[in-house]
């Protein structure tokens, strides 16, 4: 199932952009987390038994980045790698800890590295010290600036960057709340859609892409907006929760909408919406962003309007596949994009079932 999800996904974008690695996804059982040193518990068979891959995780406890390397695990396994030839380590959002783990994966030697940034503003620092090693680098998830990218091109680095465009998740995000309707929206009778924007960490393009698209997106479909509170949670639920409990007792029945910018935040806000007597898609509308199972399990239920699916099944499988293509002596594109999904009680249980 997880496969007809991802190939409909993969034919969408290979039309309209240059996705590279969809072919080929491998349906493989969930194995967990594989931290560093973690003792080799399988044999591969492949011809990248040998290969080594480091992968730096920004911070395990993210609910997206924790489906992102169980997937990215189960792939390069099933794409022949040993377990114990994947290091997948934890930058605990420190990046002081997570650039000692890159020097530590350098002088290991690995074939290749796959890093998720703590700070994308790292990015010139840390693919320096990778290339000056002689080693390929993918970056997933948090993407480096465009004077950045530009430096790998123009050196003819094997540097990429796997990830979705902000974006156009922060574009559905707002659709989702145009469909609604103004005359349902504007509960205060004031003409406006009265919101209020939870943010995830701000250095964060996905965040800064998510906040301005979904706004956009209302004021283009010609509805007038107030926002009524615009506040940082870091991607985190308790943290949401907490921003939400107080923008209710500060806003109460003003606010119409809650834009999220990922899902975590997304149940967390529902956690004080529910707290404060309100009821989602009744006098207040809530969306989120990449379609965690129990948000769809809400949107499927009605207490969460919608979220967008960010396809962390496609861009796993295009950093190891993007890996393997440097580590054997290929190139890459040097930026590889994917498709989000809109998510809406018509299409939630098609989403989930073919995530199962
Ligand atoms: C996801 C968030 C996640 C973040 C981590 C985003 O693309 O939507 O859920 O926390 O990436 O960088």
């Amino acid at each position: 199932m997880k496969r007809k999800l991802l190939s409909l996904v993969c034919a969408v974008t290979m039309v309209a952009s240059l996705l590279v690695g969809c072919g080929g996804a491998t349906e493989t059982a969930d194995t967990g987390s594989a931290d560093s040193g973690e003792a080799a518990s399988t044999e591969a068979s492949g011809d990248y038994a040998d290969m080594k891959v480091g992968v730096c995780i920004y911070q395990f406890s993210d609910n997206f980045m924790t489906l992102f390397r169980n997937e990215l695990q189960s792939y390069l396994i099933s794409q022949g790698f040993a377990e114990g030839n994947i290091s997948i380590v934890d930058g605990a959002n420190d990046q002081a800890t997570q650039t000692g783990q890159i020097d530590n994966f350098i002088a290991s030697g690995v074939d290749v590295l796959i890093v998720n940034l703590v700070n994308s503003s790292s990015a010139p620092t840390i693919t320096d010290k990778v290339v000056a090693a002689g080693i390929p680098l993918v970056y997933i998830n948090r993407e480096p600036d465009a004077e950045e990218e530009a430096r790998w091109s123009e050196n003819g680095w094997n540097v990429t960057y796997v990830g979705c465009d902000a974006r156009q998740s922060g574009t559905m995000q707002g659709e989702m709340i145009v469909d609604v309707g103004l005359d349902k929206l504007d509960m205060n009778g004031n003409g406006k859609v009265d919101y209020i924007m939870i943010e995830g960490d701000p250095e964060n393009v996905d965040a800064q892409y998510r906040t301005e698209f979904s706004v956009k997106a209302l004021t283009d479909a010609g509805l007038e907006v107030n926002e009524l509170a615009d506040e940082v949670a870091n991607w985190d639920q308790a943290q949401a929760q907490e921003k939400v409990q107080n923008a209710l007792g500060m806003h109460g029945n003003d606010i119409e909408v809650v834009f999220c910018n990922n899902d975590a935040m997304a149940l967390g806000a529902l956690q004080s919406i529910q707290a404060a007597g309100r009821t989602v898609n009744e006098d207040i509308y809530l969306v989120g962003v990449d379609a965690l199972t129990e948000v769809l399990e809400d949107v499927i239920a009605g207490t969460i309007t919608g979220t967008v699916f960010n396809d962390h099944i496609a861009q796993s499988h295009s950093a190891a596949d993007a890996a393997i293509k440097f580590a054997t002596g290929g190139t890459n594109e040097y930026y590889i994009g994917c498709d989000y999904v809109k998510v809406t009680t018509e299409n939630a249980q098609e989403v989930l079932d073919s995530l199962k």
